[in-house]
This record gives structure tokens, C-alpha cells and sequence, in this order.
């Protein structure tokens, strides 16, 4: 069968997977294949145990994988067969030499630039669906014209803005899809074959259009503001516990101005995942580059409020638990950095199993989905560390439980029966504010939450 476009992802990850599946899901007249350099990764997404777990990415791969969606690790054969190349590698936070734990690790992106340019033998539109500093898609277009070979490539911007655990709806039907791209007539050509395919399944005023820079800054921006909100509602959470206030009451009233808007506004243990530490830094770093230094500061202030509340949390638990955490059986209810995802990068459930290992503690770590990842995170952290999948087992025994993640499944548990295998007396630090925290203490725990005075029988 011959397909109308050839389309081409390289990085087949919590991005590149969903996204080039709801693409090739949505179009069946285009081929959409998928290339990694990790064999393991492709095996899984052409298994029936896919590498990520996602809510309803199993049903759009099946339905897709085989006819027009591919996954491979032909990197080169998949480059040469495409005029469409979306590059969805890894950015990290670059752990050495200059911008070392701030500016994003560039390698795996310069790497595939080379790529595409060794292997193209016909001109090429690349996406850049990273998130990336701004002005990368100019180094991207220079090392690509470097050949000077007479292939063209143009190079457009398109930031992914989906969440995890909830990205097949996201990709489905997003609130945005953001196309930026130089305004020449190449690059503004370029821009219409993407906002065709977009086209197939999203509504003309969803798509918009950009320059190339504002493109790259506003994912950066995006993921900056979406944090702030967090750290904003975190750091008035301490405020609220001395003050006797509840969080959740002030949230209410102040999400409920339009102009504010009551999304986003959970306080929380933290927050967790592989980008909004990652790109607020990359943003710090680009504003010390410009030496804009007060902008720069104001933005290192969200991931400082985020350290300082992962901390509080701990130093909460060792100040009720009689200041003493040594010995003591702690159970993390959740490990994942948010729910309906086996994702942990980032999860302040990483943070905290460390510092309670530092306390001495024995720590129980139970998740639906995130156990096998969480053994990978704390694989060299030395002391006792234990899995268990049963959220009652795990409790069995323990003189606290930590809710770390926001799990339904945590909201229905049997807690009279948890209380009577703890430890006395018995403790709950609901970092996610999801448990019914008056019903908890009459059972008799002492309680909790965040942001809201606790609930203790001494
Ligand atoms: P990931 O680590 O899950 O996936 C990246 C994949 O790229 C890996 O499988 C890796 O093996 C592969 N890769 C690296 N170099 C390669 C090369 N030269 N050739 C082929 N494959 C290569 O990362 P992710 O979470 O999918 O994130 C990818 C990008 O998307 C990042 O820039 C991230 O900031 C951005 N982003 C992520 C999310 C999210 O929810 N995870 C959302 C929006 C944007
Ligand atoms: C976030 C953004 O929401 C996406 O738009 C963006 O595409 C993505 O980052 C990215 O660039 O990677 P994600 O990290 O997957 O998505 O998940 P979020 O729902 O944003 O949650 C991030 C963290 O904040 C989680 O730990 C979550 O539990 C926490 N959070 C979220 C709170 O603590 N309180 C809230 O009110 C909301």
C-alpha cells in the first residue's frame, strides 16, 4: 500500500510513543514509523507489555501498530524513507561542565542533527517536539546545512504539552498545538504540511502559529507557570498549617476568580517528573545567560519552594513522630510522580525514601504501577528498603504511612483494617490531601495532611 506521507520519529519515549501513535491512529494514509537506539524500548513497544503505562495507549497502538504505525531501530533506513522527521529525544539537565544541574544536555539532540544530515538523501521538514532551549532550532539548521549537499531542511518548532497519565486524552484533544516557524516562504510552507496533519482530528483554532523563538520559549514558559502555580499553593500550605487555615478552603476561594482560574491549585508533597525541574532551570539558565539575574532568581524561586516542601514534609514526620525516625517502619503509599503513571523521574517519593533511609528508617515502598522503576531509583541507596505490591501488606506493621501519590486506589482502602496491623501509635501524612482525614481519625491515627492543621490524639 502506498501511504501520502512518510513520517518519522526519532525517540520512541513517554513522547515519541503516544504522539506519533495518535498521529498515525488519527490518519491512516499516512506510514508513521518510530526509531530508537534502544532495542529493549522498541521490543517492548512491539510487544503487548508497551514500555510506558498510559490509560488507553495500549487500544490506539493495537489499533494503529502493523498497518501504519511502526516501530524500529533503523534508524537510518527511517530517516532516508521520510520527508517528515520529528525528533523526540531526551533533553536532560546536563550533569557536567558548563551550565552543570541548569542547562539542558544537548548530546542526544546534536547527535541526531548529524544523523539526519548522513543519511538524507532527499529534502526534509524536522520537527523539533523536544522541549529545548530557545534558539536551538538555529543550531539544529546549521549543523543540517553544513553538508552543503543541496538537500533543504527546515526546521519548525512543535512542543509537546502533554501530561502524563493522562496523554492519550491531551493528544487527542488538546487544548493548543503550537507551530512555530521561521517566516520565510520555505519555512512558512513547511508550517502548512504540519497544520495539515494536526488538521486531520483538531479543530483549525486549536492550531496556532508562531515565530520559531516565541514557539521554543513558550513550552519553557508553559512549564515555568504550570510549577509556579504548585509552588505558589505549596508555600501558602506552610503558612496555612501555622496559621489555621486549610489550604483546600483558600484554594477554593481564590481559584474561583476567573482571572485565576482553580486548576492546578493541589497542594501537594511536591511536585515530581522529568520536566518542570528540568525546563525551569534551562530557563534560569537562559536568563543568567542574558544576564537578566532578577528574572533568572525570581524562576529559581519555584524550584526552591518545591526543595524547601519536599523537606518540610520529612522534617514534619521526625518532628510528631517524637523526633526519632530510627528503627521505625514507614510506608510510602505511591512512588510514581503523579497518578496513572509508572513514571518516577523526579518523584518526590524519591526524595523522601532517601531522607527516611537517612533517619534510619525501615522503609516499605507500595505502588500499582511504579514498583519496578522505584527498585531501578533507590538501587544503590544502602539501608532497608522493601517492595510490596499489596497496599496492606505493605502497611502491616509500620507506625506511619505516607500517601506520596495520588492513587485512587488509596482513597477506598479498608483503613480500619490498616490501622488495626500498624504499629501504635499509628500515624498518616497525606501528602496529596486525598483521604478523608476526620473518618482517619476517629479509626484512631493521628493525621497529617498538607496545608491543614493536624489531627492528633495527644
Ligand atoms: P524519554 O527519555 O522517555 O525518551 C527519549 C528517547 O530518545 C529514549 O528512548 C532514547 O533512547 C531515545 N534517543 C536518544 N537519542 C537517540 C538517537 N540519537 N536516536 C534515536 N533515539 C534516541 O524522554 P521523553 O519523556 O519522551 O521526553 C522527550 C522530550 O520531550 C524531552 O525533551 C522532554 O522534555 C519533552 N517532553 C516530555 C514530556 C513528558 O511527559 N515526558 C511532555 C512534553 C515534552
Ligand atoms: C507537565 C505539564 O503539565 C505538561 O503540559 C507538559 O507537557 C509536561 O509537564 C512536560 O513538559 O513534560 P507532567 O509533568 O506529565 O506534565 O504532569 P503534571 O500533571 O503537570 O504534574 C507534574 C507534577 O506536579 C506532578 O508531580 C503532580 O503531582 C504535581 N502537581 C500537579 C501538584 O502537586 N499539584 C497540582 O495541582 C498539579
Amino acid at each position: 500500500m502506498s501511504f501520502e506521507k512518510n513520517i518519522l520519529c526519532i525517540g520512541a519515549g513517554y513522547v515519541g510513543g503516544p504522539t506519533m501513535a495518535m498521529i498515525a491512529y488519527k490518519c491512516p494514509r499516512y506510514r508513521v514509523t518510530v526509531v530508537d537506539i534502544d532495542p529493549e524500548r522498541i521490543a517492548q513497544w512491539n510487544s503487548d507489555d508497551l514500555p510506558i503505562y498510559e490509560p488507553g495507549l495500549d487500544e490506539v497502538v493495537k489499533a494503529a501498530r502493523g498497518k501504519n504505525l511502526f516501530f524500529s531501530t533503523e534508524v537510518e533506513t527511517g530517516i532516508r524513507e521520510s520527508e517528515i522527521i520529528f525528533v523526540s529525544v531526551n533533553t536532560p539537565t546536563k550533569t557536567f561542565g558548563a551550565g552543570a544541574g541548569m542547562a539542558a544536555d544537548l548530546q542526544y539532540w546534536d547527535k541526531t542533527a548529524r544523523q539526519i544530515r548522513k543519511y538524507s538523501k532527499s529534502n526534509k521538514i524536522i520537527v523539533e517536539k523536544s522541549t529545548l532551549p530557545v534558539k536551538t532550532a538555529q543550531a539544529m539548521e546549521r549543523i543540517l546545512t553544513s553538508a552543503d549537499n543541496g538537500i533543504r531542511f527546515d526546521v519548525l518548532s512543535n512542543p509537546e504539552f502533554l501530561a502524563e497519565g493522562t496523554a492519550i486524552r491531551d493528544l487527542e484533544d488538546p487544548d493548543r498545538v503550537l507551530i512555530g516557524s521561521t517566516q520565510t516562504p520555505n519555512g512558512l510552507k513547511a508550517r502548512d504540511v504540519l497544520v495539515e496533519i494536526y488538521s486531520n482530528w483538531i479543530r483549525g483554532e486549536r492550531i496556532i502559529t508562531s515565530n520559531i523563538w516565541s514557539s521554543e520559549l513558550s513550552k519553557l514558559v508553559a512549564n515555568a507557570f504550570l510549577a509556579q502555580r504548585i509552588s505558589s499553593i505549596n508555600s501558602i500550605s506552610a503558612l496555612c498549617e501555622k496559621a489555621d487555615a486549610d489550604v483546600e478552603e483558600v484554594a477554593r476561594a481564590v481559584g474561583m476568580d476567573s482571572r485565576v482560574g482553580n486548576k492546578f491549585l493541589n497542594a501537594s508533597v511536591g511536585f515530581g517528573g522529568s520536566c518542570f525541574k528540568k525546563d525551569i532551570l534551562n530557563l534560569v539558565y537562559l536568563c543568567r545567560y542574558y544576564d537578566l539575574k532578577e528574572v533568572a532568581d525570581y524562576w529559581e524561586g519555584v524550584v526552591r519552594i518545591n526543595d524547601y516542601q519536599k523537606e518540610r514534609f520529612i522534617l514534619n514526620m521526625l518532628n510528631v513522630m517524637f523526633n526519632t525516625l530510627a528503627n521505625k517502619r514507614i510506608c510510602l503509599f505511591g512512588f510514581a510522580f503523579k497518578a496513572d503513571t509508572g513514571d518516577t523521574r523526579e518523584s518526590p517519593a524519591i526524595f523522601a525514601a532517601k531522607r527516611l533511609i537517612e533517619e534510619r528508617a525501615s522503609v516499605v515502598i507500595t505502588d500499582p504501577k511504579a514498583l519496578k522503576n522505584a527498585m531501578k531509583d533507590l538501587r544503590d541507596v544502602a539501608g532497608e528498603l522493601s517492595y510490596v505490591e499489596d497496599p496492606y501488606e505493605a502497611s502491616a506493621g509500620c507506625s506511619a504511612i505516607a500517601v506520596m501519590t495520588e492513587w485512587a486506589i488509596y482513597a477506598d482502602l479498608d483503613y480500619k483494617k490498616i490501622y488495626r496491623s500498624m504499629a501504635k501509635p499509628a500515624f498518616i501524612f497525606d501528602g496529596r490531601n486525598i483521604l478523608d482525614h476526620e473518618k482517619l481519625f476517629e479509626i484512631g491515627f493521628n493525621v497529617f495532611p498538607i496545608g491543614k492543621p493536624g489531627l492528633t490524639h495527644f
